[in-house]
């Protein structure tokens, strides 16, 4: 997600939008730009890194404008450098265009943009906007008016797919900013003569408590002393101003106490956002970002998964589910013993490696060992333009945005989110014959995919129950974590979850494993979280839970919705039914709904846990 702000008034508006989007670096800090109308074209500035980047381009001939937008971009689509960074100009550099969101067709409209002789001067999907509301401009004779600017744009609007914040401001309109908003974050702050746009509420808080939060499908048109809120089509639209009463650091955190559970209320958001542009209308995969074709995949005899930490624990639900529906050896290994371990590989192995950070140094010395041993690499990575997305020979972008809390949340969901989704293409695409997927069965599991953001949504609302229960589980000294098949994928991060933020000691355990040995821990104070959502396996899961229960153990069980109810439970978690394979991500939001509150019970610093980094850049 990137950062958007913008300004119009009688103050200085490239220094007020640079200032406020200083106030939104936490969205992303690849690039950094902002435009202004100017003498006879609009100006832009732009620079790659931080904001403090682009404050070294300011000069007199920035200062005393009335009109600026600004952004701070978390790349999508083009590597972070200058010429990527927003603002994006048309041709004639008469208009500005800046985006937060992704344009799902833009490779078919830049391809028309360019047949009509326009020339654009990024890789990004946001230049699309500049051109084609330029080629608006010409349909409507020229855009020498606000209204003309302003159907030019709706126009635009109504070709583009995908998600967008988008801020336009036009040479001939220079007392004029547009906004449009569409699955992507925008609000307005209302001022005295002047008006502020912003991609959260920190953006404008220093300047306005009043804002108006922008709805799907909402157009406005701001001047210094009005906002005229529109649909797409022009209808009048009424938004409530709200008054803001946070203070700067929980605006931040969306109004959340901690960044942690607000990337847990992202999960959603998020979930939608690694399926968007990849899982067509009509349900067919495609992964553009691949540059071997589906023949090409043939070629790949084994598949080796490697990652670190939360990473490895989506790899584990990975391997599970390329061997149930591909039919080919998948090993799944920690980067740091895979580096090592002089592993078996050749140009018929594909290693995927997962990393939300793309930074890990076991990960990436793991790429490098393959590489060296001849096999082709494909990064699952959030940060575009990282080390690992930028030297894997494939990357499958995980489209989560930053994730500030270190205890790693949305990225885990993103990363099972791609990984199915890269297993269902090799599947759908595999004419060896080994594929183990019916067309019947594609179908069911591309609906599910559809349906898990609404049950993570439906989880979410539940939290008050989670939170009540960690009162209780806070007491306990040591967790147990079991589960069996994918359940015991998800034990593996449920265990991380608790112990790296409430420092309570806790660990995952194949149910089955309990009675060769760490059944000698099992006594009272100690709690065990039982994964009952394998039909397969639910009756020895119940099992195991009788022999722990029989130790005086708190036993707390996570059961799908319907389920009946194991007399042993003493503490009850209920998520909704989705395919066996796509449990680990529904079953991981209770826990880290309940690793979160069990550490805010226990006042630990969730954020920032100690002795640990975001980012693991050394061995
Ligand atoms: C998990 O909550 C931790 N933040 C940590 O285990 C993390 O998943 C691991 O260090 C891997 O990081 P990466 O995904 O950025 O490579």
């Amino acid at each position: 997600m990137c950062g958007i702000t913008g300004y119009i008034g009688s103050g200085d508006a490239v220094e007020i939008a640079i200032n406020n989007l200083k106030r939104l670096e936490y969205r992303g800090y690849d690039s950094a730009g902002v435009a202004f109308p100017d003498t006879n074209s609009v100006s832009i500035l732009r620079a790659p890194g931080k904001i403090v980047n682009l404050e070294a381009l300011l000069s007199g001939a920035s200062e005393h404008k009335h009109v600026a937008i600004a952004h701070t971009r978390w790349a999508t689509h083009g590597r972070p450098c200058e010429a990527n960074a927003h603002p994006h100009r048309d041709c004639t550099g008469q208009l500005a265009v800046v985006h937060n969101g992704i344009i799902e067709n833009y490779a078919e409209l830049r391809r028309e943009l360019i047949a009509k002789g326009h020339e654009f001067a990024s890789d990004t999907d946001t230049e699309v906007f500049a051109h084609l509301i330029e080629e608006m401009c010409e349909l409507e004779k020229g855009c020498d008016k606000t209204e003309g600017v302003a159907n030019a744009i709706r126009k635009a609007l109504h070709l583009v797919k995908g998600s967008y914040a988008l801020a336009v401001i036009s040479q001939s309109a220079p007392d004029t900013v547009f906004v449009a908003r569409k699955e992507s974050p925008l609000i307005i702050g209302l001022g005295d003569g002047e008006n502020f746009i912003g991609s959260d509420i920190p953006a404008v808080m220093r300047y306005t408590r009043k804002v108006l939060l922008l709805e799907d499908g909402d157009f406005a048109i701001l001047t210094p002393n009005s906002v005229t809120l529109t649909d797409f089509e022009g209808a009048p639209v009424h938004r409530e101003i709200l008054d803001i009463t946070w203070d700067d650091t929980a605006a931040e955190k969306g109004g959340h106490a901690h960044f942690m559970i607000k990337e847990i209320y992202e999960n959603p958001r998020t979930v939608r956002e690694t399926l968007r542009g990849r899982l067509m209308d009509d349900g067919e995969i495609v992964l553009p970002s691949l540059p071997f074709s589906p023949e090409q995949w043939q070629k790949f005899r084994r598949i080796s998964i490697v990652a670190c930490g939360t990473a490895y624990h989506a790899g584990v639900v990975g391997k599970m589910f390329f061997e149930q529906i591909l039919r080919r050896p998948v090993e799944v290994n920690v980067a740091s013993e895979y580096r090592y371990s002089d592993p078996i590989l050749d140009e018929e192995t594909l290693v995927v490696l997962i990393s939300q950070s793309g930074e890990t140094a076991d990960t990436l010395a793991a790429m490098r060992e393959a590489q060296h041993k001849g096999a082709t690499t494909l990064a699952i990575v959030n940060v575009v333009g990282s080390t690992l997305a930028r030297d894997a020979d494939a990357v499958l972008l995980t489209q989560a945005g930053p994730e500030i809390g270190v205890a790693s949340t949305k990225a885990y969901l993103a990363q099972l989110t791609a990984l199915y989704l890269l297993g269902l293409y090799l599947a759908k695409h595999d004419n060896s014959g080994r594929a183990n997927l019916t067309e019947v069965e594609y179908r069911e599991y591309v609906a599910a995919l559809r349906e898990l953001p609404s049950q993570i949504e439906g989880i979410l609302k539940e939290e008050a129950t989670y939170a009540l229960l960690a009162e209780e589980l806070a007491k306990h000294h040591c967790f147990f974590f079991l589960g069996r098949r994918y359940d015991f994928a998800a034990s593996l991060e449920a265990a991380l979850k608790l112990k790296e933020i409430s420092y309570i000691h806790a660990e995952a355990y194949p149910a089955g494993e309990m009675k060769h040995g760490p059944l000698a821990l099992v006594e009272p104070g100690v709690a065990i979280v039982g994964f009952c959502t394998q039909p397969d396996t639910n009756e020895k899961m119940v099992s195991n839970l009788k022999e722990v229960k029989a130790r005086d153990a708190t036993i707390i069980t996570l059961l799908l919705e319907g389920a009946e109810t194991p007399d042993c439970s003493d503490f009850t978690l209920r998520v909704p039914v989705t395919k066996e394979a796509f449990m680990p991500l529904v079953s991981m939001v209770p826990m880290q709904l309940l690793a979160y509150h069990v550490a805010r019970v226990l006042g630990c610093e969730i954020d920032q846990p100690r002795n640990l980094a975001k980012s693991v850049t050394v061995e």
